[in-house]
């Protein structure tokens, strides 16, 4: 017997619908339609890789479960490319892209933070991002980075 839920879900603007098995995590569901910028690095809610938004909040989709999301909105870093190559820009410029691994969920997050934080400071930002590693570990580039994306002095 076929055990798949049905699910209708909106991801980056267009109504879809999905099949999920009941256990399935949203990002293993999202790789499997082809999103593939949705990365797993820890798998256990640790890392924040896998970082998309539902409703346009953060949520770590390796431990967010696929059936969650039916009738909600879903978004991946493919429906937001002006906005992330607009803060790319700024990591380039200070050295800090890296080996880009963990960017996807890097830039939801920041992206989200961006919305969130009204009057940032260098401790909110690095409040609100402790949740995302980076395995390449160049935190100050970074930071600089994101200070100026952030109009932070
Ligand atoms: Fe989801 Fe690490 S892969 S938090």
């Amino acid at each position: 017997m076929d055990n798949k839920l049905k699910l209708n879900i909106n991801i980056n603007g267009n109504d879809i619908a999905v099949e999920a098995h009941a256990d399935e995590f949203l990002a293993d569901m999202l790789r499997r339609y082809g999103f593939l910028s949705v990365k797993k690095g820890c798998d256990t809610g640790s890392c924040g890789l896998c970082t998309v938004w539902v409703d346009e909040k953060p949520v770590l989709s390796c431990s967010y479960l696929a059936a969650r999301a039916n009738g909600k909105r879903i978004t991946t870093i493919e429906g937001l490319q002006e906005e992330a190559a607009e803060f790319a820009s700024f990591l380039t410029g200070e050295g800090a892209e890296q080996c880009g691994f963990c960017s996807p969920g890097f830039i939801m997050t920041v992206l989200a933070m961006k919305r969130e934080l009204k009057n940032p400071t260098e401790e909110s930002i690095k409040h609100y991002l402790n949740g995302n590693l980076c395995r390449c570990t160049g935190y100050v580039g970074q930071l600089r980075a994101l200070k100026k994306y952030m109009g932070v002095d």
